[in-house]
């Protein structure tokens, strides 16, 4: 007997296929946009120069001439690729090396060195839970997040993004699952650039018992004295249990990690499949995040760090006064604002969204956007982000093309939303 149904046949159906076909044939996808250079302020891409706010380059290192050397003496002595996992064929000293440097950096017992960012999520959610724990998420946490908790085929209760009560009520309903129960937040959310409430979340986890794990990629090298995060600039490192990041924003290059205590690390080491059972990062990519690790730690850091932030608030002080509806910094119960590198611009159409994007795009200004399901439905927005080496000027630039933009933009599509 043969099965009538073609597996192949939702590459054929899909939801977004005839969407797809017309962004194509007027040249509006805002994907896979080929650069023809590094990823610096003001970039190569497509034939034309572009002002870059839409990368996760936040400190502007992988064109720093130190970084660039880590990885070419890396490259230099292990050669172009390690040809085997860390677990086999693939650790070198310069894994152990950047292991003791960021568990030291964040004032963990242990770390583990994965492939990238996603790996090191779905290497420790599908290990550290099992089909009979509990796992609650917010509904804002990145993809990689929501696949190591599939992995794990633990229970998922999801929250909504950022409602304590939400949450509480969740960890009230875990407590009866029978297993273990763990919190999973990201530090800073990565399409809206707010932060996670993170002083109650450890306090309801406390109270009931449930380990917290915080997923810092956006936060690492940005926030904090010592930029080690959100865990760091709330106050609630020694309440945090797992902290992940990756090292393809701030830190310039590609791989992952997963701090904690070193008996959970060293379980990861033996037992986490997507640590055991693929390639080690490239020697250069080890390298360099090394390097990168080592100019965040010295007092250079600290400039880099205010540099990301003034210039975030710049962005996001002149979108604001065009009239653009930019997201909120997050406010702390004690009044601060948090600032991170991301200024998040809310069209909410996807078409809209798409429209505007290629406007700037012809314009000369790349940005980022995020549509469902990056997004909640009818919440589209452009991501930008920015740099610690973007310089006013720059930004300038970028700000006056986003207002004449804006303008023929509005005359043509109607108004974007402005001010809440
Ligand atoms: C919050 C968050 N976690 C994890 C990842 C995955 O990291 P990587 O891209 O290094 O695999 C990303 C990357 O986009 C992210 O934004």
């Amino acid at each position: 007997m043969r099965t009538q149904v073609d597996v192949f046949a939702k590459a054929r159906e899909h939801e977004r296929l005839e969407q797809l076909k017309t962004a194509r044939e007027l040249d509006m996808v805002p994907y896979f946009r080929v650069l023809e250079g590094a990823t610096l302020p003001v970039v190569e891409m497509e034939g034309s120069r572009r002002v870059m706010l839409g990368s996760n380059n936040y400190l502007g290192l992988t064109g720093d001439e130190r970084v660039r050397q880590g990885a070419l003496e890396a490259l230099h002595k292990y050669g172009t690729g390690l040809t085997g996992s860390r677990f086999l064929n693939g650790t070198i000293d310069l894994h152990l090396e950047l292991e003791a440097e960021l568990a030291d950096w964040l004032g963990t017992e242990a770390a583990l060195v994965f492939s990238t960012g996603h790996q090191a999520n779905l290497g420790a959610l599908g290990t550290i839970l099992g089909p009979g724990d509990t796992v609650i998420a917010d509904s804002g946490d990145h993809a990689s997040i929501l696949d190591g908790c599939i992995l794990s085929r633990a229970k998922l209760r999801p929250f909504r993004h950022n409602r304590m009560d939400l949450l509480e009520k969740q960890l009230e309903r875990a407590t009866g699952d029978g297993g273990g129960i763990l919190v999973v937040v990201d530090g800073v959310f990565s399409m809206e650039g707010d932060v996670a409430p993170l002083p109650e979340i450890a306090e309801l986890c406390q109270r009931h018992g449930a380990r917290l794990m915080v997923d810092e990629a956006h936060a690492l090298g940005v926030l904090g004295a010592r930029g080690a995060g959100t865990s760091e600039l709330l106050g609630v490192e020694d309440r945090v249990d797992l902290r992940m990041a990756t090292f393809s924003k701030s830190l310039a290059s590609c791989g992952g990690v997963i701090a904690g205590p070193s008996d959970v690390v060293e379980f990861l080491r033996i037992a986490s499949r997507p640590f055991m059972f693929t390639a080690s990062g490239v020697p250069a990519a080890v390298g360099a995040a090394l390097a990168a690790v080592r100019i965040c730690r010295s007092e250079e850091g600290h400039e880099l760090f205010a540099r990301v932030l003034s210039n975030a608030r710049y962005l996001h002080r002149g979108l604001s006064e065009l009239g653009f509806r930019v997201v909120e910094p997050t406010r702390l119960p004690d009044g601060t604002e948090v600032v991170t590198p991301v200024v998040p611009v809310v069209v909410g159409d996807d078409w809209k969204a798409a429209l505007l994007w290629k406007a700037l795009y012809d314009a000369g200004v790349y940005v980022n956007v995020a549509l469902h399901p990056a997004v909640p439905p009818a919440g589209a927005l452009l991501r930008t982000s920015v740099m610690a080496t973007h310089d006013e000027s720059v930004l300038d630039e970028a700000l006056e093309r986003f207002a004449s933009v804006k303008r023929t933009f509005e005359r043509e599509h109607g108004e974007l939303p402005g001010h809440l």
